[in-house]
């Protein structure tokens, strides 16, 4: 608690608070500008969520199936996200991932190769086409050590344990931001002509998730918010169907899509391939919320395991392919005495990816505060109700180059507002008031109880009762992160949860207002009380922040182009059976 409070300022004309797929790329592109940037991670450099990211990263090369093209991959991608996607965003995505994907070839991506040498691609749930590039199932690994390497070749400033608890707009603009160097103490002041905000998801608000328990709390969404940036389609989290339940404190991990895409069958205690009441044509490899409601209900209707799980089983391929294709996987297993090769992984539904976030202008990545921008899982738009495996790290490298690109060409250093010494300083007052808070409440109680309140109330199935029992629980929690107890050095984890508590708590009851709002079922969010999908509700829900909180507003989402939408009438669809 001794930590000096004088903070340091640092100068920098684009700010990159993230440091993933999302952040390194648009640095990249920044850099290739010759545009000074700083970028920005929670953790030490190459670190970030992203690395966890395991199956694939999607374009429609066409390797395997050369009927595939980029409309059909947009078609499967709107059709997935229950047509509430952003049609341009989905349409960018979509049109540039082959050159993105190309571009990390050259830059030494060691993409998995078919026999005549091009990239291999593999099946996905709900795809058309073999359209996901790998490396073995350490894709995000991969991608991040491709990413790190070109923004040291290109010289890209970054600093490491470094958490912003603040952005500063001054008169609409932005103006920077404001954090705390996790290594000594130490309040920083950023000044930057122009801010990005690639932060990533909130996943980590819910008990069962596929996200470290520190990362992905919702950071991205709630600066954003704060700063006065209205925040989309909240209420569509996704639920991978397929994360580990033992041991305890792995809980939630992922086991990647990629056991589906290769062949992974799942079956229930009674032997019975269940996916074949469920989804007869696309068994395992449907889209995700539908596999995963369907282990849900296994387990709730008791024919789960002792553990509430169901059972994922390759072991019917050849142990050799299933080392090679899923090296990660066979490691994790071992190491609890679980050979994949022969025996049946335990799964249940986990919270994974945040669909939902800040509302951006896919084209520039644009917020609606100047100067402000947004890119990666933290923004809403290009998912829609539901996400396509796969999808997520191409958009964090589309959009990244989209982001550096429009800053670059774009930036004005003489329109850009200072910093004012007046905004760092109640900045930086209150993360004093938070390190010396002297409550009842400790971080870790509070995010513990707000995990379980959204896990039953915000979960995989939901109810107007229980969302409005959701948002009284939360508001009980926000009386006593009022009265937290923290008494922590700011280098210390208990600082950063209180921190994270801020952050998780606004994010909380946007989902949970957006869950609430929306009468109806569609892709990831299903409403018990509505369990049908409404024509009338094909639009997005917006959380609007205002003087007194938030007012939710709505937005038609448009429609795809007439190349899409021809894509989308021709009724691409994988047949699951032709494989087997
Ligand atoms: O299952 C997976 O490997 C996850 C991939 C993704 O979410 O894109």
């Amino acid at each position: 608690m001794s930590t000096p409070t004088t903070p340091e300022t640092v100068s920098t004309s684009v700010l990159i608070i993230g440091a993933g797929g999302a952040g390194l790329r648009t640095s990249i592109e920044l850099a290739r500008h010759g545009i000074d940037c700083l970028v920005l991670g929670k953790r030490p450099h190459g670190d970030a969520h992203t690395i966890w990211a395991a199956g694939g990263i999607n374009a429609s090369l066409g390797s395997l199936d050369p009927e595939d093209r980029w409309a059909i991959h947009a078609a499967d991608t709107l059709d997935e996200g229950h047509f509430v996607n952003d049609p341009t965003a989905v349409e960018l995505l979509c049109r540039r991932a082959p050159d993105r994907i190309r571009e990390l070839e050259e830059w030494g991506m060691p993409f998995d190769r078919t026999d005549d040498g091009t990239i291999n691609q593999r099946y996905f749930g709900a795809q058309s086409f073999r359209r996901t590039c790998f490396v073995g199932d350490r894709t995000g690994q991969a991608l991040m050590d491709t990413l790190v390497q070109k923004a040291m070749d290109l010289e890209v400033p970054y600093r490491e344990n470094l958490y912003i608890t603040d952005l500063v707009v001054e008169n609409g603009q932005a103006a920077g931001a404001v954090g705390v160097d996790m290594d000594g103490g130490r309040p920083v002041a950023f000044d930057a002509d122009a801010v990005v905000v690639a932060a990533g998801g909130h996943t980590s608000l819910y008990r069962r998730s596929s996200s470290r328990p520190d990362e992905n709390t919702g950071d991205a969404q709630a600066l954003a918010f704060n700063a006065g940036v209205p925040l989309r389609d909240m209420e569509f989290v996704q639920f991978h169907p397929t994360g580990k339940v033992t041991p305890a404190a792995e809980a939630g991990h992922l086991v990647t899509e990629a056991v589906r895409g290769e062949g992974g069958r799942l079956y229930n205690t009674e032997g019975e391939r269940f996916m074949e009441r469920y989804s007869p044509d696309q068994m395992e490899l449907d889209a995700r919320d539908v596999v995963a409601r369907a282990n849900e209900q296994e387990i709730r209707e008791g024919r789960g395991t002792t553990n509430d799980a169901v059972l994922l089983d390759i072991s019917h391929r050849d142990a050799d392919f299933i080392r090679e294709r899923l090296p990660r996987m066979v490691e994790e297993f071992a190491e609890h005495g679980v050979d994949i090769t022969e025996e049946p992984m335990e799964v249940a539904p986990t919270a994974h990816y945040a669909m939902g976030g800040i509302e951006v202008d896919f084209e520039t990545a644009r917020t609606a505060v100047d100067g402000l921008y947004a890119v990666g899982e933290c923004t809403a738009g290009v998912h829609g109700a539901n996400r396509l495996g796969g999808n997520s790290l191409i958009e964090t490298i589309v959009f990244g180059q989209v982001a550096g690109d429009h800053i670059a060409r774009t930036l004005s250093p003489d329109a850009s507002p200072a910093l004012s010494d007046a905004a760092v300083r109640d900045h930086v007052a209150t993360q004093d008031t938070l390190a010396a808070a002297e409550g009842d409440h400790t971080p870790a109680e509070i995010t513990d109880r707000l995990r379980d309140v959204m896990w039953k109330h915000a979960g995989i199935l939901r109810n107007e009762d229980g969302l409005i029992d959701g948002l009284r629980k939360l508001q009980q929690l926000r009386a006593d992160a009022d009265n937290l107890s923290v008494q922590a050095d700011r280098t210390s984890r208990r600082y950063e949860r209180a921190q994270n508590v801020r952050f998780m708590l606004t994010t909380a009851e946007t989902i949970l207002r957006g869950a609430l709002e929306r009468a109806e079922s569609r892709g990831a969010h299903a409403r018990t009380d509505y369990d049908e999908k409404n024509p009338a509700w094909r639009q997005n829900i917006r959380c609007v922040p205002t003087t007194e909180g938030m007012e939710i507003a709505f937005q038609d989402p448009g429609r795809p182009s007439p190349s899409v939408q021809q894509a989308v009438d021709e009724e691409h669809e994988l047949d699951y059976h032709h494989l087997e």
